[in-house]
């Protein structure tokens, strides 16, 4: 009985692992071979926090230093995150074992969504920085410190748990 689900087991045969290019997972878009999306990223996380931060302090201070630093990091975070996007999309669309695998279109998704509530909380912000804090603003900078911190434990898991993006040594 034993044996026959050992056999079962070793007929299983996964059809995307037999796709030519699956294990062509090596970064395309780097300098030197140093992934220029893992480079890039770091720049819309730390600014949609920053966001948040300042969004806070006004809210706590009423200085209105604190709302024009939170539109200048509500704008840099969503301009830097095309910028993370573009290359992201890059690795995607041109390394064949990235655009094979479904985790890699779900962190697309995962990331569109995040871009689009970047660009929609700066947008807002356009209309009247200090207005637009208290309540909207610090709501949309507070979500989108959650579908941040999502997008980018998504990423980590496509290099950490599926070895996207990353270098077979020389
Ligand atoms: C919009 C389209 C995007 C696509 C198609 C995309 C695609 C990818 C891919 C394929 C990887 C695996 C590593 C590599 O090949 O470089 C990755 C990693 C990652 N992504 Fe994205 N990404 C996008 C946007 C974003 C955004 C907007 C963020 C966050 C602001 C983000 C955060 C991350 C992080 C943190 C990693 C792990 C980097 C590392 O640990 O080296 N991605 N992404």
């Amino acid at each position: 009985m034993s044996e026959e689900i050992v056999n079962e087991k070793e007929e299983l045969i996964d059809p995307i692992a037999q796709s030519p290019g699956y294990d062509e997972t090596e970064s395309f878009v780097g300098i030197w071979g140093h992934p220029l999306h893992a480079m890039s990223v770091a720049f819309p996380v730390a600014l949609t926090f920053c966001n948040f931060g300042a969004d806070f302090l006004y809210w706590w201070s009423g200085e209105l230093f604190w709302a024009r630093a939170a539109i200048w990091a509500a704008g840099t975070a969503f301009l830097f995150g095309l910028a993370a996007g573009a290359t992201g999309t890059a690795e995607l669309l041109m390394v064949p074992g990235i655009r094979i695998r479904a985790p890699a279109w779900t962190h697309f998704v995962i990331a569109v969504l995040l871009l689009s509530l970047l660009g929609l909380n700066w947008g807002y912000r356009l209309q009247g920085y200090e207005a637009a804090v208290l309540p909207y603003g610090i709501l949309m900078s507070g979500f989108n410190v959650l579908v941040v911190m999502v997008t980018g434990w998504h990423g980590g898991k496509l290099v950490f748990d599926y070895r996207l993006g990353t270098s077979k040594g020389s």
